[in-house]
């Protein structure tokens, strides 16, 4: 099967890729796992103190379209607030790309681990605060 430019530039130049702090309190973290082929995906945002995304960073254990999606997010990401980065759809990614049907769900998973990374964020703002402090 032939891959699009789109995923050919990506894949062949990913940006974004790499590790941020997973520990740092301004850092989100999403690691999701696609059961259908067993790729593996981890993106990480960075968030200012306004809630604006200003750095994000992937790793991608998978095939070329799944990496090319992660590496189109992080792109995306940056700039925008949690709210947008959570707006960002499947079909987005495998429109931008070119995505054939039977690589969509590589697309998905970049949606998911946006989401994830956004609640792991969240989590260390929210509730998951408040416990830790009430048992300090
Ligand atoms: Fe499963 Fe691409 S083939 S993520």
């Amino acid at each position: 099967m032939a891959y699009s430019d789109q995923v050919i530039d990506h894949y062949e130049n990913p940006r974004n890729v790499g590790n941020l702090d997973k520990n740092a309190k301004n850092v989100g973290t999403g690691m999701v796992g696609a059961p259908a082929c067993g790729d593996v995906m981890r993106l990480q945002i960075q968030v200012d103190d306004k809630g604006i995304i200003e750095d994000a960073r992937f790793k991608t254990y998978g095939c070329g379209s799944a990496i090319a999606s992660s590496s189109l997010v992080t792109e995306w990401l940056k700039g925008k607030s949690l709210d947008q980065a959570g707006e960002i759809k499947n079909m987005d990614i495998a429109e931008e790309l070119a995505l054939p049907p039977v690589k969509v769900h590589c697309s998905v998973l970049a949606e998911d681990a946006i989401k994830a990374a956004i609640t792991d964020y969240k989590g260390k703002h929210g509730t998951a605060e408040v416990a830790e402090e009430a048992t300090s």
